[in-house]
């Protein structure tokens, strides 16, 4: 597959000697590959006006440094610096951008007490640290949650008062529209103070277009290499049905490239792993454990509209473990029509076999071309129908790069001018009415502009993102079940403007799974291995705990799918109380527990109601209080059970030190709206239970929050 699209760059005249090149580092913190990507066309565009003047390279901010102390030495070097940082759920840090935000932050506030003992207005040692350092920063984040672009704030704020100076204001990327524009603009306020830094005139002859790399740029694309069919895909033995060969295949194949992305990471297992079976081996992103599919079960009743499932998955062998409140991640596979009609657009068999690559077929690596590509998904050869299931993401909005991308490959000059109008800024309106307003998938659009023949190296370097895993609030206690681990699916499906019904990847993938039966599983190689499902799954550690304390009262509230860590928190209760070690250690009183729960109507959704019902029963519940908000004309909602009861709650909640008894309590469920007005009806009840100003009320809360006797598990 041939590659084309080179782009020009201005000759610098410069004198004979060549001046050392100032180094540039982009650091990105990200979750689902957004701002690892932007980085990347950030690099692009840098490399290509400065490149006779600098060094760029794009650093995953968790591979900066192996300990505090190299990474502040590190960083105090450093003299050019990009962070392009994600914020996520209830204002967090990605995952691998949480070692480097803790640090930033505790070195922060470490600061302003020196500052203080100094006395020198802000002159003290600390404040120095990063003194070299040019910076800026691009938060992504979602204006629709309430800690819009925490973190970007925070490092920024931190840069500054680390003594870094800022090149331009931050800039806040908001995905609730589009956040590619947002990108856009603020690059584009990024290139005079660079020239400037790096002493160049006007250097790329009127670029910047579309901006942000976006503009008449090449495409990115892999250099695809297409295999022999009957070549053994995935490394297995050779034999067998094709078709389970290649969906084994594509287990193993995922296995191993999984551990060349670097978007998700845990910190805490990499360092002892030695490999499957093995003492202290452990499964994570990069390496998830495949588990079987033991049981699945309906939540809602045959009233319902919607569809929600519990679904079982068996951890045997895998020495996987978890706490309640942790989170687990699920690769999901796209449903085999989607399949089938991508690689009949793409116009290629499902069973041919490809790798990618981000080199010549020389083995030496390219420059422009490749600079914006991330590792390919998969690194050895796999079959398309692989490729496309366990790796492309095709239901979600195609980018405006991706749309660059079609126009660039569009037979038709009409085709091609629309695909540009909607990737332009002119186009903007368009664009998030036509492509993100009505919700129209990758696939659709490709379908929709049939002059587009995209080479299969421009498909997934340039269109399909790598399909992300899936994160489900754990919905068991390891005590209760062993082995097992439970998640709790709202299955998303909706009619999108445009007509299609839009199906959800992994909770159609968990709603359709088959299980197998418990026996099947642990004698291995019985049954039929094709009627069982099983999907790659990790665990992802969460703060959101019991109180180490058990005998502390704790308030939950969990609307909808909330209820699932809560689930987990009130089988661990459960345990507890029948433990003979509890008995022997004297029986320390485990505290109140009351959960708030709320869903539309009590004889359709609310979930998991026998088992609710039994917590009560045994004690592991003390109370529970329900919002049923349609089963009357008026809304109900949690909150409004809160206010209802707020001096049983504000006794629970409030300080020890204000004659409370200094519980915990917890949110877990929808952010944009639900936790919001939580967070309100506290507030209020904190105010008015205290008779205290909303000022002093949010500092109470604040302070809970400090504590960890507040925490949210929020999406
Ligand atoms: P609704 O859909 O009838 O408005 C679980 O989704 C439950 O949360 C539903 O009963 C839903 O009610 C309710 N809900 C919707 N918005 C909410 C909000 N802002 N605060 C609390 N609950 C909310």
């Amino acid at each position: 597959v041939g590659r084309e699209g080179k782009s020009e760059k201005a000759e610098l005249a410069e004198e004979e000697k060549p001046k050392p090149k100032r180094r540039i580092a982009i650091f990105f913190g990200t979750q689902t590959g957004t701002a690892e990507r932007f980085s990347n066309d950030l690099a692009k565009e840098m490399r290509q006006r400065y490149g006779d003047v600098s060094a760029v390279e794009v650093i995953d901010i968790d591979d900066y440094g192996a300990d505090e102390e190299e990474l502040e030495s590190k960083l105090s070097d450093e003299g050019l610096c990009f962070f392009l940082m994600a914020t996520y759920g209830d204002g967090e840090p990605t995952d691998n951008a949480a070692r480097f935000h803790k640090w930033m932050t505790e070195k922060c506030s470490s600061l302003s007490d020196d500052d203080d003992d100094d006395g020198d207005g802000g002159g003290g040692r600390g404040s120095r640290l990063l003194s070299k350092m040019n910076f800026a920063v691009f938060g992504l984040g979602n204006k629709q949650y309430e800690h819009f672009n925490a973190v970007g704030k925070v490092i920024d704020k931190c840069l500054e008062k680390l003594g870094a100076s800022r090149m331009v204001p931050i800039g806040l990327g908001d995905d609730d529209v589009i956040i590619e524009d947002d990108f856009a603009a603020w690059i584009s306020g990024v290139w005079p103070v660079m020239d400037k830094l790096l002493g160049i005139g006007d250097v790329d002859g009127g670029g910047g277009g579309g901006g942000g790399g976006h503009g008449e740029v090449s495409v990115a694309q892999y250099r695809v290499v297409l295999h022999e069919k009957t070549m053994n895909v995935g490394g297995l033995p050779g034999g067998g049905k094709e078709e389970e060969r290649i969906s084994s295949g594509g287990d193993e194949e995922r296995q191993r490239s999984q551990q060349q992305i670097s978007r998700v990471r845990s910190l805490k297992t990499a360092a002892t792993a030695t490999g499957p079976g093995h003492e202290g081996y452990a499964y994570d992103a990069n390496r998830p454990f495949k588990a079987t599919v033991v049981a699945r079960r309906e939540l809602h009743s045959p009233l319902s509209e919607r569809s929600c499932v519990h679904v079982e998955f068996d951890l045997t062998g895998s020495g996987m473990e978890y706490e309640p409140g942790d989170h687990l991640g699920v690769f999901p596979e796209n449903q085999p029509h989607v399949v089938e009609a991508a690689a009949k657009r793409l116009g290629y068999a499902l069973d041919t076999v490809i790798s990618l690559h981000r080199d010549t077929e020389d083995g030496q690596h390219q420059g422009p071309d490749f600079d914006s590509l991330p590792p390919p998904p998969f690194s050895g050869p796999c079959t398309l129908r692989v490729a496309l299931a366990c790796f492309s993401d095709l239901l979600n909005a195609p980018r405006k790069t991706a749309l660059l991308a079609m126009a660039a490959y569009a037979e038709s000059a009409d085709d091609e001018a629309r695909l540009r109008f909607l990737a332009s800024p002119e186009g903007k309106d368009e664009y998030a009415s036509w492509v993100v307003g009505d919700k129209r998938s990758l696939l659709q659009v490709l379908e929709a502009f049939p002059s587009v023949k995209p080479p299969l190296g421009v498909f997934f370097g340039s269109m399909a993102p790598t399909l992300q895993p899936r994160y489900y609030s754990i919905s068991s206690s390891p005590h209760h079940d062993p082995g097992r681990v439970h998640v709790t699916c709202a299955v998303v499906e909706e009619t999108t403007r445009s007509g299609r019904v839009h199906q959800g990847v992994a909770s159609l993938w968990l709603a359709g799974a088959v299980p197998s039966s418990k026996e099947d599983t642990v004698k291995g190689g019985g049954g039929d291995a094709t009627a069982r499902s099983s999907m790659p799954v990790f665990v992802r550690s969460s703060g959101f705990r019991l109180p180490v304390d058990m005998s502390l009262p704790i308030v939950m509230v969990g609307p909808g799918t909330g209820l699932a860590p809560f689930r987990g928190f009130l089988q661990e209760r459960e345990y507890l109380l029948r433990s003979k070690l509890r008995e022997a250690e004297g029986n320390t009183l485990l505290g109140k527990a009351v959960f708030f729960f709320g869903c539309r109507s009590r004889s359709k959704d609310y979930i998991y109601k026998e088992e609710v019902e039994a917590f009560l029963k045994s004690g592991a519940l003390s109370s529970l209080h329900l919002a049923f908000s349609r089963d009357q004309d008026v809304k109900e909602y949690v909150q409004h059970k809160m206010s209802e009861n707020a001096a049983e709650l504000w006794e629970l909640l409030a300080p020890k030190d204000r004659g409370g008894l200094g519980g915990h309590l917890y949110v877990c469920g929808d952010a944009k709206a639900m936790a919001k007005d939580v967070h309100r009806a506290l507030l209020t009840i904190v105010q008015e239970r205290e008779v205290v100003s909303a000022s002093e009320a949010d500092l109470l809360v604040k302070r809970m929050q400090q504590e960890g006797r507040y925490q949210r598990d929020v999406w």
